[in-house]
């Protein structure tokens, strides 16, 4: 029997905001609540999905949750993850159930969605796809930090964790503004690159933000272990010249 395409189900790439379940979208509400299946990644290293526990108070009974649980610390173990869960969510679209697969912040900004889109995309290529944006945590940390990350004419950079003194010299000399994501691993190499830059006080740390363990570090010399947390980030102020104010 051929595949009757108005059966296939539709994925949903959700982002829901960086931990505060109010910055949720409406949409993205809609497409939690009326999915049958809901997919979460999980790093292997911690007891619950993030991206879950942010909905946890919407969610139905009866949804299935479909969990892939990736290791944080072996690309090829990952990309096997990112393989079967697409295979997973494939076996559901094409009983003509939608799912979506739940992400921390923004779907396309440093998402494992993008892993899951592409491997759907191969096996299914025929399934409707909708990707709903969600508040990314660089937005979350601008607001509570009252920090501006662009005005007119200013340029932005956004930076994964793997970045050196140089990189980072030369981001800040071309960019008023540069979010360092993912920083937490190297924050004291980061710290001192900054100390050696003389860009320390125009940092801040944000931790946590939109959550009830938020805090906002304006003084980044003050950052103690206890601070430290894989949720946080540091917007830097660089110092670009030829920039417009
Ligand atoms: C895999 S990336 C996911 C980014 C996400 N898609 C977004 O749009 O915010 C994970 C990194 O995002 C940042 N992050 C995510 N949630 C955060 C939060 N609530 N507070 C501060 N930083 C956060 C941290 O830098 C963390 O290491």
């Amino acid at each position: 029997m051929t595949q009757d395409s108005t059966t296939i189900g539709r994925l949903y790439g959700v982002g829901v905001g960086p931990g505060d379940p109010e910055l949720l979208t409406l949409k993205a509400l809609k497409a939690i609540q009326a999915a049958p299946v809901i997919c979460v990644p999980q790093a292997v290293n911690r007891r619950e999905s993030y991206a879950l526990s942010i909905v946890k108070d919407y969610l139905k009974p009866k949804q299935e949750i479909l969990r892939a649980p990736f290791p944080t610390d072996d690309a090829e173990g990952a990309a096997q993850v990112w393989r079967e869960a697409s295979g997973s969510v494939v076996e559901r679209l094409r009983i003509g159930q939608d799912v979506a697969f739940l992400t921390e912040g923004d779907p396309m900004l440093f998402s494992t969605f993008s892993y899951v889109l592409a491997g759907v995309q191969e096996l299914c290529p025929e399934a409707p796809i909708e990707i709903i944006p969600g508040v990314s945590s660089v937005m979350a940390a601008a607001a509570s930090s009252g920090v501006p990350l662009a005005t007119h004419g200013q340029r932005l950079a956004i930076l994964p964790a793997a970045y050196g003194l140089d990189d980072l010299s030369k981001a800040t000399s071309n960019f008023d503004t540069v979010v360092l994501m993912k920083v937490s691993p190297n924050i004291v190499k980061t710290l001192a690159d900054l100390e050696e830059l003389g860009l320390t006080g125009q940092s801040t740390y944000v931790r946590r933000v939109s959550t009830d363990r938020e805090k906002v570090i304006k003084d980044v010399t003050s950052i103690k272990d206890e601070d430290l947390d894989y949720f946080s980030l540091l917007i830097v102020k660089g110092n670009p010249t030829g920039s417009k104010e």
